[in-house]
């Protein structure tokens, strides 16, 4: 395993621009892993397998230095070594070389929860949880189910569309602007945003601080505009939430955090598990079959490709020096909570490599652990079931085609981008 940088030089390596460059192909995976590789975005699987395997907690001095833990205990562990290991960085890539300063409370409130430690973490995610409640959630299932057909209605005629962009990408979005109390005409927006924040961004610091702030701006007039005249929707309720912890203290900027995260990461993680799982479905026929043959399989399957495809890693900040099973970790690193690696741990999932669709024992750990434990996975599911409920009965037979290459984003949110779909035109139209 390499040597580590301390906290000083990592801050002046952000501040470099040599620190984004690539760095040529990875020839060890075990000391120089790098999430932007091409492979590794394409099939991570049989890499993870590798690491696990030689080094369970590699490292590497790519983007300003990482870690990378691959088994299931040690990803469970390590989401548990709370102060040590903080959420207030919780992408691994370093800051843009320009992005302004921020102390460690306005790091905290960025996108709390997620990016909250105790205590602001409790409060904050207590503010969110009755809204995602299995319950709650149930009110977004008609509305759900009636965009799926009306993104069906508009291509089902061709016999062709892009399931990613057509259909995955267009879901999540909505359904949270709808959620949120906006504008679901900001879909496309937001897709946008969030690509340039999440996706593309890996690559593009200038063009990720650039959408991030216009992010912000958008949700802070949205708040402006309801300390000034209040709706019957969750934004306004945020705002206006007595939180009983003396601790709480609920300002308009913490609500733009927390509208932030509800934004970024309700969006880009769900149409990448849809379209994982469309993606899977129009590739092996026999799951697909399986599924049209016994449609009460589906909340089961849905499970397993939240674990064979776990689409999101964040990372942490550590606090302090801190050695983890062989590993020098020092205070300033970042770590990978590598959630996907831990899905396809043959410690706790029987052929992990393999997708077993009627899986019975399935403890994944697609929505994280720990604390900061996914908190919207119930609309997460729904979101997926209807999804995938309703494409099946609209287009029981399709499949992905060759007509353009597959595109695939990695990083810390893996999930189709491009994805060229067949099917006989004009079924159960
Ligand atoms: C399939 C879709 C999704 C997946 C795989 C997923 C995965 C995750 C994971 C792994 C975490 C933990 C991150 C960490 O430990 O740092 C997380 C946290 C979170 N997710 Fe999700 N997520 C999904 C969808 C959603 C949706 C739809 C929402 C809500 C709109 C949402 C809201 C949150 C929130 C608020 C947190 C922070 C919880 C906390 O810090 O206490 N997620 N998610």
């Amino acid at each position: 395993m390499a040597e580590t940088h301390d906290m000083h030089e990592k801050m002046d390596l952000a501040t470099s621009p040599d620190i984004w460059e690539q760095g040529g192909p990875v020839e060890d995976w075990t000391t120089d892993y790098d999430i932007r590789d091409e492979g590794y975005i394409e099939d991570p699987v049989p890499i993870w397998a590798e690491m696990r395997d030689k080094c369970p907690v590699a490292h590497t001095d790519r983007l300003g230095g990482s870690w990378n833990p691959t088994r299931f205990d040690d990803v469970r562990e390590m989401a548990k070594m709370i102060p040590e290991l903080s959420s207030r960085q919780v992408l691994v890539m370093p800051p843009a070389p320009n992005a302004p300063e921020l102390s460690r409370y306005e790091q905290q409130i960025a996108a709390a929860p997620i990016t909250a430690d105790p205590p602001m973490h409790g409060w904050t995610r207590r503010m969110l949880l009755p809204a995602f409640a299995p319950r709650a959630v149930t009110q977004y299932q008609d509305y759900t189910e009636g965009l799926c057909h009306e993104l069906i209605d508009g291509f089902i005629g061709a016999g062709r569309c892009d399931g990613a962009v057509d259909y995955s990408q267009q879901i999540p979005p909505r359904v949270i602007a709808h959620l949120i109390g906006v504008d679901p005409g900001m879909a496309e927006q937001f897709v946008e945003w969030v690509n340039w924040v999440l996706g593309e961004g890996l690559h593009e610091p200038e063009k990720r601080l650039r959408a991030r702030d216009e992010l912000l701006e958008f949700i802070g007039k949205e708040v402006e505009l309801r300390l000034q005249d209040p709706q019957e929707d969750l934004l306004t309720e945020l705002l206006f939430m007595e939180v009983d912890d003396p601790e709480a203290n609920v300002t308009p900027e913490v609500v733009v955090g927390i509208t932030n995260l509800l934004i970024v990461a309700g969006i880009d993680t769900t149409w990448s598990s849809i379209g994982s799982a469309l993606w899977h479905l129009g590739t092996y026929p026999d799951d697909r079959r399986r599924l049209l043959e016994e449609p009460e399989l589906l909340p089961i399957a849905t499970e397993e490709f939240l674990r064979y495809y776990a689409p999101v890693t964040m990372a942490r900040i550590a606090e302090t020096d801190i050695d983890f099973k062989g590993a020098h970790i020092k205070r300033g690193d970042k770590i990978l909570m590598n959630f996907p690696a831990a899905c396809h741990d043959p410690e706790h999932f029987e052929n992990p490599d393999e997708f077993i669709i009627d899986r019975a024992r399935n403890r994944h750990v697609a929505f994280g652990s720990g604390i900061h434990r996914c908190a919207g996975s119930n609309l997460a599911r729904l979101e997926m079931n209807t999804a995938i409920r309703v494409w099946l009965e609209r287009i029981p037979e399709f499949e992905v085609s060759d007509r353009e290459p597959m595109k695939w984003a990695g990083g810390q949110v893996r999930g189709p981008r491009v994805m060229p779909m067949s099917f006989p035109p004009g079924q159960q139209q």
